[in-house]
């Protein structure tokens, strides 16, 4: 059958209605906070929260193009792709269809298109993301290396959805990259590897915390403004303001996650019947900095494959297929 790719255009995904406002209040209702000592922690993590507006994509967009963002995280994942690039295109077949799972920019996922490309490889680049805006950026950063793309808005979570978007024939490549670190990690690895096929193929990636680092990723953290912009501006949905807040960020030993989160200072209008008092905190961002040890055992727990990382060791990713169902006596 003859493939029809419609280029570089954008697809909305069937489920995405999407509301920060009233996510957070159903994500509010559904929860009593949790105390920790003589505070009461709310978990408002979830990412699609910090991107959601115009504002905040604005923002997102002029961060990933700063030198200050671009000397952290992202220079040590673009120092593993750019290491390890021949290994990763050595697993892909010949004809790909690319998802990149909360693609933003997409420049450096742009990049390993163009070098599979540049081996032989036949690709269709599917970038997914929550923001329109975002989307557009990525869609045109693609189209403008000549990538044959087809962008899907919408929570990349709807996997359904976008595997009737890509063509059976190909090998799938599903691109979690960095985002794995914000998500529950049996939750959205258990996801992927229940649509995987043998043959498809699975990225993901991570800071790696050891006895030492950690004081340091925290401040990472504490002292960016970007990160203390997505907390304030997540909270912005539900009527915050600023001066209602004060930014900080911890290392959370007990799931070995940062955690970025507000004390409220003064509660809007809108929340008060949540229950939220002023001296509670929200926590918005969490990101996971595993262990080498436990990020391999979580990612071999759904996959077969290999580790690979920066020439620095701090940074690790994941290449691997479908777990084989072992044998059951
Ligand atoms: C840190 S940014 C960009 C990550 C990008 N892959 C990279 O390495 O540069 C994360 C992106 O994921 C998107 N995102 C987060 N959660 C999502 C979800 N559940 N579904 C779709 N997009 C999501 C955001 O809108 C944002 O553009």
């Amino acid at each position: 059958m003859a493939e029809t790719i419609r280029e570089s255009e954008i697809v909305t995904l069937a489920g995405t209605k999407f509301s920060p406002g009233s996510e957070i209040l159903t994500l509010l209702a559904r929860q009593s906070p949790e105390i920790r000592g003589d505070t009461r922690v709310w978990m408002l993590n979830d990412s699609k929260l910090w991107y959601a507006s115009q504002n905040q994509a604005d923002a997102y967009l002029k961060v990933d193009s700063s030198e200050a963002y671009k000397k952290g995280m992202h220079n040590a994942e673009h120092a593993c792709i750019q290491t390890n690039m021949n290994t990763i295109i050595g697993m892909m077949e010949p004809r790909v269809s690319f998802l990149d799972l909360g693609c933003g920019n997409a420049n450096m996922t742009i990049g390993i298109v163009k070098s599979a490309e540049s081996k032989g490889r036949d690709v269709v680049f599917y970038p997914v993301d929550i923001s329109p805006r975002i989307l557009s950026v990525a869609v045109q950063n693609a189209k403008s290396e000549g990538v044959k793309t087809r962008g899907l808005n919408g929570d990349f979570e709807l996997l359904g959805e976008l595997l009737n978007e890509t063509q059976p024939e190909r090998q799938r490549v599903f691109n979690l990259g960095a985002n794995f670190v914000n998500f529950n990690s049996d939750h959205i690895l258990g996801l992927i590897s229940g649509v995987m096929r043998s043959s498809d193929l699975v990225y993901f990636s991570a800071q790696i915390s050891n006895n030492h680092n950690v004081p340091e990723i925290v401040e990472q953290y504490r002292d960016n403004p970007g990160a203390k912009g997505m907390v304030f501006g997540t909270l912005a949905h539900v009527g915050f303001s600023p001066k209602d807040l004060e930014y900080n960020a911890r290392f959370n030993e007990k799931t070995k996650e940062v955690e970025a989160y507000a004390v409220v200072k003064d509660l809007p209008e809108k929340l008060k019947g949540t229950g939220i008092k002023p001296g509670d905190e929200i926590v918005v961002i969490t990101s996971y900095k595993p262990s080498l040890g436990d990020f391999e055992s979580i990612a071999k727990k759904y996959f077969d494959g290999k580790l690979i990382s920066d020439p620095e060791m701090t940074y690790f990713a994941f290449l691997g297929k479908k777990k084989k169902p072992g044998l059951r006596l």
